[in-house]
């Protein structure tokens, strides 16, 4: 690659963003483009596909203004409602900018936006908050378990996970026991579905289902304060005093549950069909518990829930070397990068004691880095932890999976997240 060569066509790519065999398997698609150039123009979208960690790192941590969130869940689909125009596309974007999916929340603002609107969210997920929830999170994961345990048998997913995160995050936020159950069933599939046609999945606010419940309950908390995060957020005020619109803060109190809902649950099915396909890891972490945190960390970056965000280059720069014009959408590959041989010596190899563990990117990086890290990994742990006390064996059930030497699992269509759609495990109960 010459130095301020242009992003490459490589015309020949399988579709990243419609292509189910890209879904099975990620990361060979990821290799493929990182073995050719770490910065590629794809042809079915033209987003410029990141995959090297140096440069997926670049482009999280610039604070220049160079890159733009606006785009960073959707990415390319829909594709931008105008045409970019030279080299600097920051005046068309901010008025084009609510036309774009997400632009209602946090994680597509940028700048002082963004800046005062985190901070509204970080004082939120304090320490002393999450060692609160610990005990909750024990007895949660407990009491999902008493449901399937004398059935020697169940499906991850739905039986565990989903619910785990589910009922973590509105424990978390205070939201009533009696709506729990139901906001679990309301969630439905991840808002970067690639079944039919994307492009009309995607609303302007895909959480627009649950706007006139959060906004009632942050109206209800600003009289009637009861002591939890929500109230916490309806009493918040920005750093000049002011106190921001209900609205606001009900998009903000949303976004967190959406957050903090799906990835999580992923991340606790991808890590016990890591347990189920590995015994002799099995055996190690019954024997060694305090290695929970560092299994939970390489399941991350191993099998990354989030396989990529998205940037938009708001100005024409480079990326590692690699000219990026301004209105190139950015497929910042978090996925890829932690399968960067550059950064992560063997990287198809599951080791937890790899060094570094924390290097991985799949919280992303820089001004939007997940604020909600802590409390993923925790509830992981948890989960985890309770399972190996409670379920003697953890295997995974052939009968849907097939034998150890020829697994066969099926992942969600989407093309943001990794999400394992079904994982039937057996055991006996302990
Ligand atoms: C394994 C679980 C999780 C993963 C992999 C994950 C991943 C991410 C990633 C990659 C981003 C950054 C997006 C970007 O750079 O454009 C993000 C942002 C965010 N996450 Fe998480 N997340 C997880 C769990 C959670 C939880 C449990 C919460 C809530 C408590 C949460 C709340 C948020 C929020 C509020 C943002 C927006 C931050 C901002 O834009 O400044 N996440 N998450």
């Amino acid at each position: 690659m010459k130095d301020g060569s242009k992003a490459e066509i490589t015309p020949e790519l399988r579709d990243f963003f419609a292509d189910a065999t890209v879904v099975q398997d990620p990361v060979s698609y990821f290799n493929q483009l990182r073995s050719q150039c770490p910065v590629l123009r794809e042809q079915h979208h033209d987003a410029i596909m990141l995959t090297g960690y140096d440069a997926v790192l670049d482009v999280l941590s610039r604070r220049d203004g160079s890159f733009s969130s606006s785009v960073s869940v959707a990415g390319p689909i829909p594709p931008l409602p105008f045409t970019p125009q030279g080299d600097d596309i920051s005046a068309l974007l901010e008025a084009h900018r609510e036309e774009l999916p997400w632009s209602a929340h946090l994680v597509s603002f940028d700048g002082e936006k963004h800046s005062a609107h985190r901070a509204l969210v970080t004082a939120l997920l304090t320490h002393e908050r999450l060692k609160r929830t610990e005990d909750y999170l024990t007895s949660l994961a407990d009491r999902l378990i008493d449901k399937f345990l004398p059935r020697g048998e169940c499906e991850v997913v739905a039986d565990f996970a989903h619910a785990t995160a589910t009922y973590a995050i509105c424990d978390l936020l205070g939201i009533p026991e009696a709506d729990r159950a139901e906001l679990l069933a309301l969630l439905g599939p991840a808002p970067t579905s690639i079944e039919g046609d994307p492009a009309h999945k995607i609303g302007p606010d895909p959480l627009v289902f649950l706007e006139a419940r959060f906004t009632a309950y942050i109206e209800k908390r600003r009289t009637n304060p009861v002591g939890d995060l929500m109230s916490e957020l309806a009493a918040s005020r920005y750093k000049d005093g002011t106190l921001p619109e209900v609205k606001m803060l009900a998009g903000l109190a949303r976004f967190i549950f959406g957050a903090g809902q799906d990835t999580s649950a992923r991340t606790i099915a991808a890590a016990v069909r890591l347990l189920g396909d590995d015994p002799q890891l099995q055996r190690r972490l019954r024997a060694e518990r305090h290695r929970i945190a560092d299994f939970v960390e390489e399941v991350l970056r191993f099998d990354a829930p989030t396989k990529c965000v998205f940037r938009l280059a708001t100005k024409s720069t480079t990326v590692e070397r690699v000219e990026v014009s301004a209105g190139s959408v950015i497929t910042v590959g978090l996925l890829a990068a932690n399968h960067d041989p550059g950064h992560f010596e063997n990287p198809a190899l599951f080791d937890i004691d790899r060094p570094r563990l924390r290097d991985h990117l799949t919280f992303s990086r820089g001004a939007h880095a997940c604020p909600g890290a802590p409390l993923a990994r925790l509830e992981t742990r948890i989960a985890i932890d309770r399972l190996l006390d409670r379920l003697a064996d953890i295997r995974i059930a052939e009968k849907h999976h097939g034998p150890a030497e020829n697994r066969s699992y099926r992942y969600e269509p989407t093309y943001m997240l990794r999400s394992l759609s079904e994982l039937h495990i057996e055991f006996t109960p302990a």
